[in-house]
């Protein structure tokens, strides 16, 4: 269901249509009014999928607009999430024109549009278009961000910059504008889809060099971004291992933490006996979300789902609830030995304060402890 969401405008002449969805994923699109002496022209960026048209086309009207007044369409890219409802936007405009690079309209002409609703934004050598108004638009184009033919679009009176996903996050936003609480969500969004560090990196270069600089970056999902959290964002997302390196290193990690892991039970059964390590595990995989981060087979860890630093302290916490004190103390013992070892990140709710690397070098030496 919808929530009751109605347009906000951002700056003069530019209209947040919503539409915040009861969804993990919200979706924002845009409405731009350019006015010039004689003329008005309407522009809809990012319009979104069918599921939201019709709160679309209230919040337009509110707006005194129709669809059929819509003259162009932005799409930063073909997903459906961002290009679909051009659809409908041609059957109430047929002379609508879809403003779009050629990779991402060799895509969305599948959506029934015409050869003659096409603006190609490679076509414009200077990435500036000029209205008849007599505003000028320019399209920044961010290859691999996270489509090949992604482009943002640069309105430069309102230095509001349209950024398709970049900037988005999978996030609830209480209000339209992120804080720094918005992070979190974010970074999720960018490690799932953006593709490549050295992309996005290159991304964000450009809205670096931006002249002049956005005053708000417009995302495709989650809140709008103003202020002096627009430098800290790009500064965050620009050392953000995303996409194939991401995941390239989880699954060489993996590995590693799963014999890691597996060495720790070893001892830890080893110093205090079968029935307790028995008893731990059973109780761990009978708990609702450890069967979704670890799958044990004979007692033994064959796979990692999640963060493996991360999910193995989850694991390591959970072997220690409720455990006398003794025991706690050979976990604890075991994990040392083990991040020693494998030079895996220390757990610090498992170290000691006073704990110093030459006391972990001691542990790794001894035979036993
Ligand atoms: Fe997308
Ligand atoms: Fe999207």
């Amino acid at each position: 269901m919808l929530k009751e969401i109605n347009a906000v405008q951002l700056a003069d002449g530019v209209y947040w249509l919503g539409i915040l969805q009861d969804k993990r994923l919200e979706i924002n699109t845009y409405l731009r009014i350019f006015k010039g002496k004689d003329k008005t022209v309407n522009m809809v960026i990012d319009p979104g999928p069918p599921v939201v048209f019709d709160k679309l086309r209230d919040n337009l009207s509110a707006l005194r607009k129709d669809p059929k007044n819509v003259h162009f369409i932005f799409l930063n890219h073909q997903d459906p999430d961002v290009s679909t409802n051009s659809m409908y936007f041609k059957k109430y405009n047929p002379n609508v024109k879809v403003i779009c690079s050629e990779d991402t309209w060799r895509l969305v002409n599948f959506l029934g549009l015409n050869v003659t609703n096409f603006i190609d934004i490679d076509k414009f050598k200077s990435l500036r278009g000029r209205l008849s108004t007599g505003h000028t638009i320019r399209f920044i184009p961010t290859p691999f961000c996270h489509f090949r033919g992604a482009v943002m679009l640069f309105d430069e009176e309102s230095r509001i910059l349209f950024t398709g996903d970049l900037f988005g996050g999978i996030t609830h936003s209480d209000g339209l504008y992120a804080t720094s609480v918005n992070w979190h969500g974010i970074r999720t969004f960018h490690q799932l889809y953006m593709p490549d560090q050295e992309a996005l990196q290159n991304a964000l270069d450009q809205i670096k060099n931006l002249d002049p600089k956005p005053e708000i970056i417009a995302p495709q999902h989650g809140a709008l971004i103003k202020g002096d959290l627009i430098d800290e964002l790009i500064e965050k997302l620009y050392d953000l291992p995303v996409g194939w390196s991401l995941l390239k290193s989880l699954v060489k990690n993996k590995d590693f933490y799963i014999e890691a892991v597996n060495e720790i039970i070893d001892d830890i059964r080893k110093r205090a006996g079968d029935d307790m390590i028995e008893m731990a595990l059973r109780k761990i995989e009978s708990d609702g979300s450890f069967p979704n981060i670890f799958e044990f087979k004979n007692d033994k860890v064959i796979d990692i789902k999640l963060d493996p630093g991360k999910s193995m302290k989850m694991l390591i916490d959970a072997l220690q609830e409720d455990q006398p004190k003794e025991t706690m103390e050979i976990i604890r013992n075991a994990v040392l030995k083990a991040a020693v070892e494998w030079n895996l990140p220390l757990f610090e709710s498992l170290i000691n304060e006073n704990t110093t690397p030459s006391e972990l070098l001691v542990i790794e030496n001894e035979d036993s402890y």
